[in-house]
């Protein structure tokens, strides 16, 4: 590690070395950093997310690493092109090991002022999304040592002013992840999920970030004074996802600087 929070690129031990790896939503931001991180550590990783740029960018990306990458553009919504994209995976690289479900939607809006719609596709992202990716992917990563992730956000147990839809998906999304660990514990499958708290340098916060000032106010009000790192996260991820954490299923992992001891509704503010 080069500080107290940045790891150092060329740190490799290989913990995924032969791992095949489905991961949704990882062309950008917290998800892309996990994809890069279990490339890193030896794993094949494919990649779906619905754009064709950011999809060819990252499997770039990832192949420059020296990992084996994949990827298709697919909108999680739609459960055939789902199944399509992980039967990609599967036919590329032969078997299937760990899954993350990393895609989301939001927007600031009251329950109120925004549309049916609005709310519906921030679900149908989050919540049906993750749904869809587990339904596929399961058949095919039915069997011991196999891990899935999703990534929830804070929203799921704490209400947050103008976030009633996010909220509602997220917290949907921390319930289908202890069903799925329950249902599927005997097959020798894990099921978790990774709750971030704010992370720098995100599109998350670009969107529920107010002024300088309130992001200011709102470190003072989290434990560590600082808002989390991309890195941060996927190291989370990596250990979840490793046999260092056996015997870990069901869990949501708050990896937020204390961020739900106190009062991060940053979205009160805006
Ligand atoms: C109110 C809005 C809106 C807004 C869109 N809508 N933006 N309503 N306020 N700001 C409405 C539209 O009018 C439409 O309703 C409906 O939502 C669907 O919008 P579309 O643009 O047609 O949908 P789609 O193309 O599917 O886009 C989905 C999206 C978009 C969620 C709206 O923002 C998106 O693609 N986001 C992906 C990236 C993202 O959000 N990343 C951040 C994740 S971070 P009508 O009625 O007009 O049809 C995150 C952080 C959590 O989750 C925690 C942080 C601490
Ligand atoms: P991001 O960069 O916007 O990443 C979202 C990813 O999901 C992108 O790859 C996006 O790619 C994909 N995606 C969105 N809608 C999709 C759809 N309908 N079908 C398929 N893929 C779709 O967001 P981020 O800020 O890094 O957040 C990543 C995850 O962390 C999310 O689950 C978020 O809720 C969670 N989280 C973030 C924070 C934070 O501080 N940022 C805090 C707590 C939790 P396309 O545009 O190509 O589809």
């Amino acid at each position: 590690m080069t500080d107290n929070h940045t790891r150092n690129e060329t740190y490799s031990p290989g913990l995924m070395k032969g791992k095949t790896c489905f991961m949704s939503g990882a062309t950008s931001g917290i998800n892309r950093q996990i994809a890069v991180r279990f490339a890193m550590e030896g794993a094949k990783v494919f990649v779906m997310s619905r754009s064709q740029d950011k999809v060819d960018d990252t499997v770039k990306e990832l192949r420059g690493l020296g990992a084996e990458a994949d990827g298709m553009a697919v909108d999680v919504r739609s459960y055939p092109d789902v199944d399509l994209a992980i039967q990609k995976c599967v036919e590329l690289y032969g078997k299937l090991d760990m899954v993350l479900a990393g895609q989301a939607g939001n927007f600031v809006a009251g329950a109120a002022q925004m549309s049916s719609n609005a709310f519906k596709s921030v679900v149908d992202i989050d919540l049906l999304g993750t749904f869809n990716i587990y339904r596929a992917a399961v058949e095919h990563a039915n069997k011991p040592g196999a891990a899935f992730l999703a990534i929830t956000a804070p929203q799921a147990t704490q209400p947050h002013m103008f976030q009633s839809h996010v909220c509602a998906a997220k917290a949907g999304v921390n319930m289908l992840t202890k069903c799925c660990a329950m249902e599927w514990g005997k097959s020798g499958i894990r099921v978790n999920a990774i709750s971030p708290g704010p992370i720098d340098d995100t599109e998350g916060m670009k969107r529920l970030s107010g002024s300088p000032a309130i992001v200011e106010k709102y470190k003072q009000g989290l434990a560590l004074k600082r808002m989390g790192t991309k890195d941060e996260i996927a190291d989370a991820a990596l250990w979840v996802c490793s046999d260092a954490a056996r015997y870990v299923t069901g869990t949501i992992l708050e990896i937020d600087g204390g961020t739900v001891l106190g009062d991060s509704s940053m979205a009160m503010e805006l």
